[in-house]
This record gives C-alpha cells, structure tokens and sequence, in this order.
C-alpha cells in the first residue's frame, strides 16, 4: 500500500508512544515524515530506523519560535507539507484543587496552544497550493470527566478548534478532523504502571471491547482520516476507544436491573 507516496508529513510529539505508531504507519505507506519533538535524539533515532525518507526535527509546539523554524527546517528538508498530525501534548496530574496557574497555563499552552499554531503555520502553506490534511489527536477526555482537569479542558477545546479548521478552509480543499483515543499503552503510562503494574487489566473492564489500546489502533485510523480514503470527512471526531464513550459493560444492567448479558 502506498497511499502517501510524494507525501510530506509531520507528526508533532513524534518520538514516542501514538506519534512514533504514526509516523512509523505512514513510513509505511510512502509519507516523508518529518518527526517533530522536544527529544530531538529520540526523533532522530526513531527516523533513521523508517523505511521512508525521515528526519527528526527539534520542535517545542508551546514556543512560537521553534513551530516557525521547525516548519522551515522541514520544507527545506523534504518539500512542502502535505499532512500535519497535532500529537504532542502536556498533561498534569493535578486536580483542580490543586493546579497551579503555571501547570493549567502550560497544559493548555501545548495541548491546544501547540495545535493552534502548527496548524496556523501549516495552513500558511497549505492554503496557497488548495490542499492539505491535519489530523488532531485530541482524547476522550474532551467528552467525559476522567481526570487531569487541565489536560481534559485542552482536549475539549481542540474539538473546537478542528471544526473552525474544517470550516473555513474546507473550501480551500484542506480537510480537518479528530482522533479521541482512549487509554492506549504508551511510556505517557509509564511512572503510573510503576505503581500499578496490573493498571490496564484492571482499565480493561471499563472497556467494551475488552482491552485497552495500542498506539498501532490509533495510528491506523489517523492513516485513514490522512488519506484520500476520507476525501469527504472533515470537522468530524472519530472515538477510537474500544467503545469507551459508547458505554460501560454491565452499567445498562445495573440501571435497569436486567440480565441481558448475550
Ligand atoms: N496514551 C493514552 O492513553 C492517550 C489517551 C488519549 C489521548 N492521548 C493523546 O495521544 C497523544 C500522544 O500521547 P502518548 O501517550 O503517545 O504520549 P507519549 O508521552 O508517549 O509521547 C508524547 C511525545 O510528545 C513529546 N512532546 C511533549 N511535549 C512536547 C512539546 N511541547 N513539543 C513537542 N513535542 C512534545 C514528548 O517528548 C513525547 O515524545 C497526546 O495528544 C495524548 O493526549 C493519549
């Protein structure tokens, strides 16, 4: 398959966990990849190891400054920008009690700040030539109290933001959409698996289908929602999340009190 071929790409976030599935997917697919990321080492090591043409890029999506050169860097590089996934994202884990302004601040500046002004920069390219992609990993968060208040505001705010996307430059030809995932396994888990090592078996019940995710599940609906497979979707919001927002095994039971198990 190579739906991306003569495709450049960027992927913010890029050297771990979903961005790394995503950009090693559409690797796969033919897509130039250009792995944006605050570990540049990380990036690097990541692109050299893809079967495309890849680079990694130094790229702090919350410092204006580094989006503009790292956008330039990479046209420089690999041409101009076909595909922009917004990955990278700050989460804190504080609740609101205890937030500081600095930690809400930062949450929001990377999370939907990061997002604002890659794609801002993306579509200063994107709109002269009528064509382009952006695909925002926003999370089911945005949708659903699960914690980490700042984090969850952020995502809630970049649903909106894909719709403005979407909306004014869908006559431009450039199409705009969401990924909300669920948990998926990747290091973002780490430090809490350290105290909890059965973390995902127990997360597990939550989910209708029974597991929690992969970066690889959300990397192959990005490679969709990317690909000229979606020609007519924009502004919309893909739940990839084992049916997380759908419901909760056993909780329609409870409510009505009935058995129904198939
Ligand atoms: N893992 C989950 O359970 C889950 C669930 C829902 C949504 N998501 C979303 O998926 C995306 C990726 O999450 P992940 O779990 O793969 O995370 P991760 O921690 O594995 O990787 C995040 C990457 O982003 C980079 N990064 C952090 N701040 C950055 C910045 N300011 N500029 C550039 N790069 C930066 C990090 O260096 C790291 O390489 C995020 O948007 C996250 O909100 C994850």
């Amino acid at each position: 398959m190579s739906r991306f071929s003569r495709k450049v790409v960027l992927v913010t976030g890029g050297a771990s966990g979903i961005g790394a599935a995503i950009a090693a997917r559409l690797s796969s697919e033919g897509a130039a990849v250009a792995i944006g990321d605050l570990d540049l080492e990380a990036a690097e090591a990541l692109a050299a190891g893809l079967p495309s043409r890849c680079v990694g890029i130094r790229l702090d999506v919350a410092d204006p400054n580094s989006v503009a050169a790292g956008l330039a860097a990479l046209e420089r590089r690999l041409g101009p920008l076909d595909v922009l996934v917004n990955n990278a994202a700050s989460c804190t884990d504080a609740t609101l009690a205890e937030l500081s302004e600095e930690q809400w601040a930062r949450d929001l500046e990377v999370t939907l700040g990061g997002p604002f002004r890659c794609a801002k920069a993306a579509l200063a390219t994107m709109a002269p030539r009528r064509s382009g992609v952006i695909c925002n990993i926003g999370s089911v968060n945005a949708f659903q109290f699960l914690g980490n208040e700042a984090y969850s505001a952020a995502k809630g705010g970049l649903v909106s933001l894909t719709q403005a996307i979407a909306v004014r430059y869908g006559p431009t030809g450039i199409r705009c959409n969401l990924i909300a995932p669920g948990t998926v396994a990747t290091p973002a888990w780490d430090a809490r698996l350290a105290r909890q090592p059965d973390l995902f078996e127990q997360l597990s019940g939550i989910y209708p289908l029974g597991r929690v995710g992969t970066p690889e599940d959300i990397a192959a609906a990005a490679a969709f929602l990317c690909s000229d497979e979606a020609r007519w979707i924009t502004g919309a919001v893909l739940a990839v999340d084992g049916g997380l927002l759908a419901g909760r095994p056993g909780l329609a039971d409870d409510i009505a009190g009935t058995d129904r198990s198939p």
